[in-house]
């Protein structure tokens, strides 16, 4: 399989506007400003259809929350997230002084970020902006940036970036976070182990999710279905080979339904709100020693 040219990944920008749309339907802090500023809704032609919206919006909350309850049993100050699109966790984490956030994604997208964050918030000495492409190699990612201290471990993040990478770009996603943490010692937290069967058992819930499939191949370039692993147990194989371990958290054991905002915004069915948290899970990989 050969790798696509760099640019190529600009493409899959949009998708955070899309994100960033359908985040305002939950209670998460700045998720509604966000989408507001960049009015997603008309800057992007959203791939829309009520089942969809009762799938994504609640699939985009329940992630987010749930990489928030893994952040905090690893409890590390200094946090450097990966393809951070529209996210507002750098806002809403780098309100606690004692955090050292990095925001980092491809940079159009990141200078976006920054403008925007500027206009809701005064700037914050603890809340950095760094344009970095996750599969270059040399990497981008900030080690030895004097914002970081060597003494204090690292928690990395990145949610809905895997699964729009090839297989030897996520290897060299892989090659860049060993070397953070081989150097600060620390945790690569994401949702990102998306797999065929995953992704084949939603489309057998709806129509509307095949069509949702090929718009956003057709708008990014790629596949979501060929980029993801067959099945967890690939996913295991193809982590352990790159030097990590893995520890798999089903989303329903670290959160509870109570905190799913937009059951109520939507009209949810609770056993659907169950379901979503039963069957999917949030990972935290880490060096093989
Ligand atoms: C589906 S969006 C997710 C954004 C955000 N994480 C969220 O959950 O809303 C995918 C993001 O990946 C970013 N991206 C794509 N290729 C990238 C790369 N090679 N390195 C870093 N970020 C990349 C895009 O710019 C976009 O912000």
């Amino acid at each position: 399989m050969t790798s696509l040219a760099p640019s190529s990944f600009d493409l899959i920008s949009p998708t955070a506007l899309t994100a960033a749309y359908n985040r305002q339907f939950s209670n998460i802090p700045y998720a509604f400003e966000l989408a507001q500023l960049v009015d997603a809704k008309t800057v992007l032609k959203q791939p829309s259809g009520d089942y969809l919206l009762k799938i994504v919006v609640p699939l985009l909350e329940i992630r987010y929350k749930a990489v928030n309850h893994l952040i905090a049993r690893f409890s590390h100050t200094q946090i450097i997230e990966l393809a951070s699109g529209l996210l507002p966790r750098g806002l809403e984490m780098s309100e606690r002084p004692n955090i050292t956030f990095v925001e980092s994604d491809l940079s159009a997208m990141i200078d976006l970020k920054k403008q925007l964050v500027t206009q809701l918030v005064e700037e914050r000495s603890n809340l950095h902006f760094e344009a970095i492409d996750a599969t270059i190699r040399p990497s981008q990612f900030p080690i030895h940036a004097n914002y970081l201290r060597d003494s204090e471990k690292v928690t990395i993040l990145c949610e809905g970036l895997l699964m729009y990478l090839t297989f030897p770009e996520k290897e060299r996603v892989c090659a860049n976070i060993r070397e953070v943490l081989w150097h600060y010692g620390g945790v690569w937290i994401t949702p990102d182990l998306n797999t065929k069967e995953q992704w084949h058992k939603m489309q057998e819930t709806n129509s509307e999710v095949g069509g949702m499939f090929q718009t956003v191949s057709d708008l990014t370039g790629r596949s979501l279905i060929d980029n993801s692993f067959n099945d967890i147990e690939h996913a295991r194989q193809f982590f352990r080979e790159q030097g990590f371990g893995v520890e798999e958290h089903k989303m329903i054991e670290i959160m509870g339904e109570g905190e799913v905002f937009c059951k109520e915004q939507l009209g949810l069915d609770p056993n659907f709100v169950k379901y979503l948290l039963s069957t999917n899970s949030i990972f935290a990989l880490t060096l093989d020693s």
